[in-house]
């Protein structure tokens, strides 16, 4: 099956900060280059966005990270999509990382998703697609969790409308998180700009979408039930959601955010480019995957 999707939209995967809740793992390597399943994290967000069909990409790391990216990632032309690269000196908050891509999204709409978060499900091209398509406001997605407190948190009154949103509420009156995936018009750069530190010290996605919020311009839809979404973020969901992923490939024999069956059937390379990609993966397995995808399989 092909599938073919073009966005306009610019895209912006996070993959700087600390990452202090996978030390020592990344004390010296950067999270985002770990393995979940059977690739690097940094795979499948980088997979989300191609799904929404976004081909330009800029991705936001570390300084002493950006050389492991760009010799994972390259420029992108081998998928068919372009990457750029940009350091985020201090982890200054993902708001504050987002805004380091104005140059980047020109005039343009932004896409912007966590790298540390991986989204599967048979519904997510078309919360992508509907997303994608609005020109004006923001667009997020929240998503029932068992505890609120590690999350970004949407508040709503006794009629289901929105009344504000939360960063790690100590208290949680809901527990639907704000999951890390975000579309925004291109006021956003303006929206940033007029945000404070938070007593963290950074600037907080909450406080951006807090802003489209106050000007009625805050989309929130909820992801259905049949969605899967994980912050592989700890230990603990690490684990869990290399165990979700290794279990649906085995079960289905398809991989999952796999960028380059993704670009493959979106049209962005041909069969040509799959196969000298396969050839260069055979050892791994991970090249029969692809030479299978050739044969039908
Ligand atoms: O996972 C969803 C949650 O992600 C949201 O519900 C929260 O509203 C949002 O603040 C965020 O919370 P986390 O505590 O998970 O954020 P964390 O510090 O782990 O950073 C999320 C990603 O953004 C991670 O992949 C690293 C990247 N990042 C983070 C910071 C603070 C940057 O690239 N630069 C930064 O300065």
């Amino acid at each position: 099956m092909k599938f073919f999707r073009v966005s306009d939209r610019k895209g912006i995967i996070l993959a700087a900060g600390k990452g202090t809740r996978l030390y020592p793992v990344t004390s010296s390597l950067n999270k985002h280059l770990i393995p979940v399943c059977d690739k690097p994290m940094i795979y499948y967000p980088l997979s989300t966005l191609m799904l929404c069909g976004v081909r330009d990409i800029l991705i936001i790391t570390t300084k002493s990270s950006i050389n492991l990216f760009k010799q994972l990632l390259g420029d992108g032309c081998q998928w068919g999509i372009n990457i750029k690269y940009k350091v985020q000196e201090k982890s200054e908050g993902v708001a504050h990382a987002i805004s380091l891509g104005e140059e980047f999204v020109g005039d343009k709409e932004v896409v912007a998703i966590l790298g540390d978060n991986i989204f599967h499900g048979s519904d997510l091209v078309s919360f992508l697609r509907a997303a994608d398509s609005a020109s004006e406001g923001a667009t997020v997605f929240a998503y029932p969790v068992k505890d609120p407190r590690r999350y970004g948190v949407v508040n709503f009154d006794d009629n289901g409308n929105v009344m504000n949103l939360e960063e790690k509420p100590s208290d949680f009156k809901s527990k639907y998180a704000i999951t890390g995936l975000y579309f925004f018009d291109n006021s956003i750069f303006n929206r940033i700009r007029a945000l404070n530190y938070s007593s963290r010290n950074e600037i907080e996605i909450t406080s951006l979408n807090s802003s489209y919020l106050r000007d009625g311009l805050l989309k929130i839809e909820i992801m259905s039930r049949g969605m899967a979404w994980f912050d592989a973020g700890t230990f603990d969901s690490l684990k869990d959601t290399s165990t979700y992923i290794s279990s649906l490939q085995l079960r289905q024999g398809l991989k999952v955010g796999c960028p380059e069956e993704i670009s493959w059937r979106q049209g962005w390379i041909d069969d040509y480019q799959l196969v000298k990609l396969a050839d260069q993966l055979i050892s791994s397995g991970y090249g029969d995957y692809l030479f299978g995808l050739l044969e039908g399989k």
